[in-house]
């Protein structure tokens, strides 16, 4: 078997929310990274942002002192996809608009070698539908990443219909290469694996919700407590293995399946907060209320918890 080549220098479009942990992730494993941006003033938070970043990797013993000291040397950024040219793996992470993306995906075919990989960190548009506005479709997939992106062990690979082994062998690697637990999702599904998994779970707590059998502060106590314990721990087949077994939830499948919701449509208690123009922490109003510091302590307390279950994920593998 040929031996895969991990890529040297590797381009991100976009450096927004996702794009700068992406940065700062391919950074701290040394790996060097030329990023652009339409917008000047993305690129300048964006630097800085990653600095932090890589910093909270070396304080966590995720990089080291050399890697703080010298990562600015392995970053360049500009607003000219020039910039690219010479880049043998490319991350598109430009906003969730399949308009923007297809220009986008064409400027980046436009200047890189046609062996070049390119991923898409698309969270919902189909990897094969923007193949087909390819000139050379099988060198792409989906790299489905998770924030904060620097030190989330998750990455989803989507292999639209065109999408070469090769291809998926290769970002396959490149993930396990900058330590993430790379999960290959091998049809191109809407939503891809964990989107569907954490959607039916929204869809039937909203229906909890408009139905009067608790409210918000209620379900999301039962789900820390029960689902959040175990799926912290292993996933669900694992979880129905080890806790009573396929013959036991099988019979309490066929009882409770045909109560659980599959509406179609925008269930009242979301679609209510939409017309009231509730952003969750960044406008203050949500399922819950915000006052003017709480996005930040949430924030700070994401941190912590996604290192916390970053290093036991690490010693559970
Ligand atoms: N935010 C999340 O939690 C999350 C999680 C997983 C995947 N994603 C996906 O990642 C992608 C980016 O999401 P985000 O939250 O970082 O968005 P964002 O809005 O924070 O950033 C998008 C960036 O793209 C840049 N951009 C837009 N058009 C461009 C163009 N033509 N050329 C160059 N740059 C351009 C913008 O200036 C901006 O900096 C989306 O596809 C999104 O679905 C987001």
């Amino acid at each position: 078997m040929t031996p895969i080549s991990l890529p040297v220098s590797v381009a991100v479009i976009g450096t927004g929310l996702l794009g700068r942990g992406i940065c700062a992730c391919l950074l701290g494993a040394d790996i060097q990274v030329v990023a652009v941006d339409k917008n000047a003033d993305q690129l300048a938070s964006a630097r800085s942002a990653i600095g932090a970043m890589i910093a909270d990797l070396h304080s966590h013993g995720a990089c080291s002192q050399e890697t703080l000291q010298r990562w600015e040397s392995c970053y360049t950024e500009s607003q000219n996809f020039e910039a690219i040219k010479d880049c043998d793996f490319v991350i598109e992470c430009v906003s969730e608009d399949l308009k923007i993306k297809e220009a986008v995906i064409q400027q980046i075919e436009g200047v890189v070698r046609t062996s070049t990989i390119i991923c898409s960190n698309t969270s919902s548009i189909p990897i094969t539908q923007m193949q087909g506005f390819m000139t050379h479709p099988s060198r792409f997939l989906g790299m489905h990443w998770a924030g904060p992106a620097h030190n989330t062990r998750f990455i989803e690979l989507i292999r639209g219909e065109s999408t070469s082994d090769a291809c998926f062998q290769a970002t396959n690697a490149l993930s396990l290469r900058i330590g993430k637990d790379p999960c290959l999702c091998q049809k191109d599904i809407p939503a891809f694996i964990v989107n569907r998994l954490a959607y039916s779970m929204y869809r039937e707590a909203l229906n909890l919700l408009e139905s009067g059998v608790a409210d918000c502060e209620t379900i999301d106590r039962a789900v820390r407590n029960s689902i959040g314990l175990w799926a912290s721990f292993c996933g669900p087949f694992r979880w129905i293995d080890i806790s009573g077994g396929p013959q036991l939830y099988a019979s309490v499948m066929e009882r409770v399946f045909p109560t659980l919701n599959n509406t179609a449509s925008l269930p009242q208690p979301i679609a209510a907060l939409v017309q009231a123009g509730a952003h969750g922490t960044n406008s203050g109003n949500g399922f819950y209320n915000y006052g003017p510091e709480d996005a930040e302590l949430w924030n700070k307390r994401f941190e912590e918890h996604v290192w916390h279950m970053t290093k036991l994920g690490d010693a559970l593998s």
